[in-house]
């Protein structure tokens, strides 16, 4: 049954082909909205899209990669012409990397920022003057590793922190326009079969499944992300551990670092 807590809203989500994209693209047409899939696997697209049609819901997608400033313009502005107003920007997508600093290849660094940073940003500025008209929201998925630096995560981490900065701008500069601009710090959570991540020497490796417990569904982090919206709140950090290192890291940074060097240590004894 479609409900109608975002009926009439315009919602684009990017990277929505797959995982917690998908998951809060098909939330958020069971609460009534219309939604804008996007990602650059059209198989994958037309899947989802054809989920969201089964259960009577609203959708289109847009196949692009929103690295590429010209195709995140074309968009916002397919978004425009196919529904007429844009109300919700979820900035998504992302790719994340593995590997100890010293030893990565620095073009590691630019694909995450291309899409973690670049492509945020392409989409955000061409969206936010639709935003603007609607009084809607635009946001952020970060991740806890965006609130400080972990080890084997340089450029995951910088470019998450990037995304909590760039919402904390946006904040001030639109105080009067009236628009919600929300920051969601993602915790461990549950992943599609053959996700990917950036490995030290650019490759694409394709991550092992994760154990159940201590991961969180992608069905309740859609739901959170659903409800920063629909509160309008700024920060939504997930996960207890999440929460614990929000709450520590500005008071204690150096037990946060001690507590990182010693569990980076046993996993590294784990691995060898
Ligand atoms: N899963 C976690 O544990 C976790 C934790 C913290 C934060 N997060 C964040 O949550 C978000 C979603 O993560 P996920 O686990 O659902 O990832 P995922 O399963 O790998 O999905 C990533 C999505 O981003 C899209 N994408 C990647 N590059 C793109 C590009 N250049 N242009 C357009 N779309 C692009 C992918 O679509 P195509 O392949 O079709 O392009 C896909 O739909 C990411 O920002 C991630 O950093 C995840």
């Amino acid at each position: 049954m479609i409900l109608k807590t975002f009926k009439d809203k315009v919602v684009l989500i990017t990277g929505s082909s797959r995982g917690i994209g998908k998951t809060t693209a098909l939330t958020m047409a069971k609460k009534g909205a219309s939604i804008m899939l996007n990602g650059r696997n059209l198989k994958k697209l037309l899947e989802v899209e054809k989920s969201i049609k089964d259960i009577g819901g609203k959708v289109s997608f847009f196949c692009c990669d929103i690295s590429d400033q010209n195709q995140a313009k074309e968009l916002v502005d397919y978004t425009i012409k196919i529904f007429g107003k844009l109300d919700v920007l979820i900035n998504n997508a992302g790719v994340s990397m593995r590997g100890n600093f010293s030893e990565l290849n620095p073009e590691v660094f630019r694909a995450v920022f291309d899409v973690n940073v670049f492509g945020s940003v392409n989409t955000s500025i061409h969206a936010i003057p639709h935003i603007r008209k609607s009084k809607g929201s635009v946001v952020f998925v970060s991740s806890v590793a965006g609130i400080r630096g972990l080890p084997n995560n340089s450029a995951y981490c910088s470019s998450k922190m990037a995304l909590r900065a760039i919402a904390e701008s946006i904040r001030i500069e639109e105080v009067n326009s009236n628009i919600h601009v929300g920051l969601i710090f993602v915790g461990i959570t549950e992943i599609e079969k053959e996700k990917t991540t950036i490995d030290k020497d650019g490759a694409l490796i394709i991550l092992r499944d994760r154990a159940k417990r201590n991961v969180q569904t992608l069905a309740q982090v859609a739901s959170s992300i659903v409800n920063n919206i629909k509160k309008r709140k700024f920060r939504t950090t997930l996960t207890g551990l999440g929460r614990l290192n929000a709450f520590l890291q500005p008071i204690l940074p150096d037990l946060v670092e001690r507590i990182l060097i010693r569990s980076n240590k046993k996993i590294e004894e784990k691995c060898l």
